[in-house]
């Protein structure tokens, strides 16, 4: 299977099962655009359950905010999105599309139509929109580029409401809005992100090892998603390709169907944005140390993860195909931690009451382990385990005769199939559960 195939078939496979739909799709869509379905907001969900417990709730020195996503455009001014937020446009003179010119392998040539394209001019990527009923210049507000924003707003509440010692960290997620030249690669490049991002507070001589402490973390995350680890690497990110707030970053980069891309970024802020607020508002943000009795301002490192690539990534290095029984089949080898469904509970026969009511029963009993746990009578037993095969439930649980106690000796024994190599073992209910419990602790 060649990439752009595996693009094609993730994709297809997201739209077909309820994980990820094109935005506004019955209208021609909206470029830059998704909507997650049934499955794709439960893993979405799942995702951001395990860096909230990992990055915030794990650590006794991180904090939660949830910002409004509108902020006063001095916010966006001080920080340097207002004059720098951008990215280079050229456009084709003869074809007039628009393209991100440090995309194009010869900036002089239209990749679309062979026409001359005009130079290269700096495109802010901020999506601006008007706050009340005057639509004048001073009524203009931004949608957050970053979540990062609100977080820096929230610095000083956060220390005079819950008074933290330092190190500590403001912790957020939430949508952003990036207006891209060139959205692109499915949920890869959007125009409406959501990020999980941290904003550590250090003393300035304590950056490099809050820097160590982070950059182990993500590796961290990643492996407690599943991502498979020789497929995540680390970029130094040189002088001149950095952010303009940042003095050192490390790209994460993952092996995406279409090339080696950035999923996650870590980056030192220096004291950038709080001394920029600090002149933009007037407002004092130093920290004072009360033992050593200094004033300074915090030093910030970030560890920003876009969730829609994470989620990319997640399917991407899921997405399996096999011959299963002369039969070619699909499926997602989640893990079960983020997969949407824990396990799907099935009666043998339909038209069977006695099944049906014994199988009702023992999913009620597995709900308690988790809530996750579907029902699915449809169909032959085969087709049941395709459809959850292509969503990456881990098992599947039948009820047949024998739980009903037809040989005494297999009663309450029900049979579990996995996932990823179709094997059935026979055991018993309380032990289908205690599978369940491990798979996903
Ligand atoms: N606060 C720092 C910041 O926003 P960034 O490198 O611009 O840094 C951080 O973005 C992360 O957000 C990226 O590593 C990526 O995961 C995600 N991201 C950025 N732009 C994106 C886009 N257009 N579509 C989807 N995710 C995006």
């Amino acid at each position: 299977m060649n990439d752009q195939n595996l693009m094609e078939k993730i994709v297809s496979l997201a739209k077909r099962r309820g994980f990820v739909f094109p935005g506004s799709e019955i209208y021609g869509g909206l470029a830059g655009t998704f909507d997650y379905g049934p499955h794709g907001v439960v893993l979405k969900e799942n995702v951001e359950r395990l860096w909230l417990s990992l990055f915030r709730d794990g650590r006794d020195d991180m904090y939660g905010v949830d910002a409004a996503i509108l902020m006063n455009p001095k916010v966006w001014e001080a920080s340097g999105h207002v004059a720098g937020f951008s990215d280079p446009l050229v456009e084709c003179e003869k074809c007039k599309k628009r393209f991100r010119a440090d995309h194009l392998d010869d900036v002089a040539i239209c990749p679309e139509c062979g026409g001359k394209l005009g130079t290269a001019r700096q495109f802010n990527m901020m999506f601006k929109t008007h706050a009340g009923a005057m639509e004048d210049e001073s009524a203009t507000v931004y949608l957050r580029p970053e979540t990062a924003g609100g977080i820096f707003m929230n610095y000083k509440n956060v220390i005079d409401s819950v008074h933290p010692k330092l190190p500590f960290g403001i912790a957020q997620i939430g949508k952003a809005f990036r207006n891209e030249i060139a959205p692109r690669d499915f949920i890869f490049r959007l125009r409406e992100l959501s990020q999980m991002e941290v904003e550590y507070f250090v003393a300035p001589s304590a950056w490099e090892q809050a820097f160590e402490e982070w950059r182990a973390m993500m590796h961290r995350f990643a492996e407690a998603i599943g991502l498979p680890s020789g497929m995540v690497h680390e970029l130094e990110v040189g002088d001149g390709d950095r952010a303009h707030y940042s003095k050192r970053t490390i790209d994460f980069e993952f092996d995406y169907p279409f090339g080696r891309k950035e999923l996650w970024g870590l980056a030192y802020r220096t004291d950038f944005d709080l001394s920029a607020h600090e002149k933009g508002s007037g407002a004092s943000l130093a920290y004072l140390d009360e033992e050593s009795k200094e004033k300074f301002i915090p030093h910030v490192i970030e560890p920003s993860l876009g969730v829609d690539r994470t989620l990319l990534a997640i399917l991407a290095s899921a997405y399996r195909e096999d011959d299963m029984g002369g039969e070619m089949r699909t499926y997602l080898a989640l893990s079960p931690k983020v997969a949407p469904v824990k396990a799907m509970v099935s009666p043998l026969l339909k038209n069977k009451p006695e099944l049906v009511a014994k199988a009702r029963g023992v999913r009620e009993l597995l709900k308690k382990v988790h809530p996750a746990i579907a029902w699915d009578d449809n169909g032959n037993i085969g087709k049941r385990y395709r459809r959850q095969d292509e969503i990456g439930t881990p098992f599947c649980i039948t009820i047949d005769f024998d739980t009903l106690g037809e040989h005494p000796e297999l009663a309450d024994t029900v049979t579990l199939r996995h996932r990823d190599t179709g094997e059935q073992e026979r055991l018993t209910i309380a032990d289908a559960a205690d599978r369940i419990r491990q798979a996903i602790s």
